[in-house]
């Protein structure tokens, strides 16, 4: 069973992609990990993550990079946010990606662009998704838990930037497939969101028969 999660930043679609791998099973890739490789990668080279060569080079980083805390930094975020809109790079980690999402048994993967570019056939997909400034008083709240002193404001605005450029790109923007289903979370807690992922994913497998 393949099971696609998409959504914008900061809606817990990571959180969910984990839960539902842990309850069906699978293994799971949280794909966004990949454009932040090549985003931090570029900038390692000192190359500019707007500028497709420069991007397209980082695009062959060492697998260790995956592990590298500094992944999950904001900043890395945004350089991911910014590398991901030059097809050239989509086009690099297009086969990974595919690869994982066949293999024998199936997988979870969660992004941007799993149920309508990499996995369009997938068995289950979710669309997760929150309003804007929920999604940014969740990360804000994250973030001043980890001791980073930034504003409210600041991180309002990040998350625009971050919505406008991931929804806006020409190739693979994010958008909800057409038969996803949509679980927008802004008023429900973790518990309720996961049962509700969970109750839809087993109503697609009973389908499978
Ligand atoms: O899910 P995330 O915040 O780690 O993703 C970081 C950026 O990577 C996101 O802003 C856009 C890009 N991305 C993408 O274009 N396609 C994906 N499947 C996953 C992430």
């Amino acid at each position: 069973m393949i099971i696609a999660v998409d959504g914008p930043t900061a809606s817990g679609k990571g959180t969910i992609a984990k839960a539902l791998a842990a309850h069906f099973g699978l293994p799971v890739l949280d794909t966004g990990l990949l454009y932040r490789a090549v985003g931090y990668q570029t900038q390692l080279n000192h190359g500019d993550a707007d500028n497709f060569a420069d991007a397209l080079a980082a695009c062959d980083f060492p697998d260790a990079l995956l592990d590298d805390p500094a992944l999950r930094y904001e900043t890395t975020g945004g350089l991911a946010s910014r590398v991901s809109i030059h097809p050239q790079v989509r086009a690099a980690l297009f086969q990974r990606q595919v690869d994982f999402a066949n293999q024998p048994g199936g997988a979870v993967l969660d992004g941007r662009d799993i149920g309508t570019v990499i996995a369009p056939h997938a068995d289950a997909k979710l669309f997760v998704t929150a309003t804007p400034e929920e999604r940014a008083r969740r990360r804000h709240a994250e973030m001043i838990g980890r001791g980073v002193d930034v504003s409210l404001d600041a991180v309002i605005a990040d998350v625009h930037a971050r919505d406008a450029r991931d929804t806006g790109r020409a190739d693979a923007p994010l958008i909800r497939a057409a038969d996803a289903m949509l679980l927008d979370n802004t008023n429900m807690d973790k518990d309720a969101a996961l049962a509700a992922a969970i109750a839809f994913v087993e109503g697609r497998r009973a389908l499978l028969g």
